[in-house]
């Protein structure tokens, strides 16, 4: 059997906004093998809670095209009933807003009880026991009172556990984690990211890990994909991503980092931000507009992702060339930002 498990090809995930469609996702192209951590890193607004959004096919009006493979079943066009016997079982994911993925009125142990009852049979004790567990697992102190509790009585940190013992809780083959812990201070961040360690060790679960911490990239990942606009700019394995990264928009993310390696000096950082979806360039390289030095000549009318060695792909043509402006660099030696 395949390694495979996910395989995304030609995705574009449009939103209709007044009388037009607009692409928050735009010719992605990715897989996800068994027993891997594949992260995706971007600034705000680039799509990547989109992309899993599309994924897990929780988009409502969005229009989907293109195919995701879950183990080799296309489920762009599945039935919403077969679409939900995976979800919640093969497939989980924790959101980014903890409040939204839980249901106000309902309690804590219910909540989590009622994710492995649609997909289980045990009984009432058993499952009681099984979600005290979880409980004390995603490190919920005093777990049997929070299993009474409701959403609103708890704090912003431990609404994000439960939400991580609910993906956690029928032991997903595909977990998408959407910015899984920002929220929560650095000790139990670690904790839980144990946690996605250990479904990937012990289930040899896939993980799609999206987060703007590039110390939890470093951490975790064993691929990255970087997202500028809706597309995927560069994708490679996560050492040659620190080590030798070659898009432009890769490596000012690169030099924001306040613990990079290189960052002994101040390094460039480019300005602006991703563009919103009304005001994305409809045709050309939709990064050119940040670096505006390059000359217009070296910008393809609108670059491929293209492989430039094994398994590193790029959507840049002035990659090689490409160099922060002297002018800018010098500034910043002598201490001008
Ligand atoms: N339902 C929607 N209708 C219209 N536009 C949307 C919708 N959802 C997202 N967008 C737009 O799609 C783009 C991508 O949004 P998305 O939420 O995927 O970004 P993100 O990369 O997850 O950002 P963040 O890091 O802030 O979570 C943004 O321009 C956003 O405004
Ligand atoms: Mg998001």
């Amino acid at each position: 059997m395949s390694n495979e498990l996910l395989q995304i090809k030609n995705l574009k995930t449009s939103f209709r906004i007044g009388d037009d469609y607009y692409a928050a996702v735009d010719d992605v192209h990715l897989t996800l093998n068994k027993n891997e951590t594949l992260a995706i890193v971007g600034e705000s607004g680039c799509g990547k809670s989109a992309l899993a959004f599309s994924v897990m096919g929780l988009h409502n009006r969005a229009k989907i095209e293109g195919n995701i493979l879950f183990k080799d079943q296309d489920i762009v066009n599945i039935s919403s009933n077969n679409l939900n016997k995976l979800r919640g079982k093969d497939m989980a994911m924790i959101f980014q807003d903890p409040l939204t993925a839980l249901n106000p009125l309902m309690m804590i142990g219910d909540q989590i009880g009622e994710t492995i009852f649609l997909h289980d049979n045990l009984t009432k004790d058993q499952r009681k026991a099984k979600v005290i567990d979880l409980l004390n697992k995603v490190g919920i102190p005093r777990a049997e009172h929070t299993y009474t509790q409701y959403p609103h009585e708890l704090s912003g940190g431990m609404r994000q556990r439960v939400i991580i013992a609910m993906a956690i809780a029928n032991d997903p083959e595909l977990l998408i984690a959407d910015e899984p812990t920002t929220a929560l201070d650095a000790t139990i961040q670690s904790q839980i990211l144990g946690l996605i360690n250990e479904l990937k060790q012990d289930m040899h679960a896939g993980i799609i890990l999206i987060t703007h911490d590039l110390g939890v990239v470093a951490e975790m990942a064993d691929r990255v994909a970087v997202m500028y606009a809706g597309e995927i700019v560069e994708i490679t394995d996560v050492l040659t991503l620190f080590e030798d990264p070659l898009h432009p928009y890769t490596k000012s993310l690169l030099n924001s980092m306040p613990t990079s390696v290189q960052a002994k000096e101040k390094l460039h950082v480019i300005q602006g931000i991703v563009p919103s979806l009304q005001h994305l360039p409809r045709t050309g390289c939709r990064f050119s507009a940040r670096i505006p030095w390059v000359p217009e000549s070296e910008h393809e009318e609108h670059p491929q992702l293209h492989e430039v060695r094994p398994g590193h792909f790029v959507r840049c043509t002035c990659y090689k060339s490409f160099e922060f402006p002297e002018a800018h660099k010098e500034e910043q030696r002598h201490g001008i930002s």
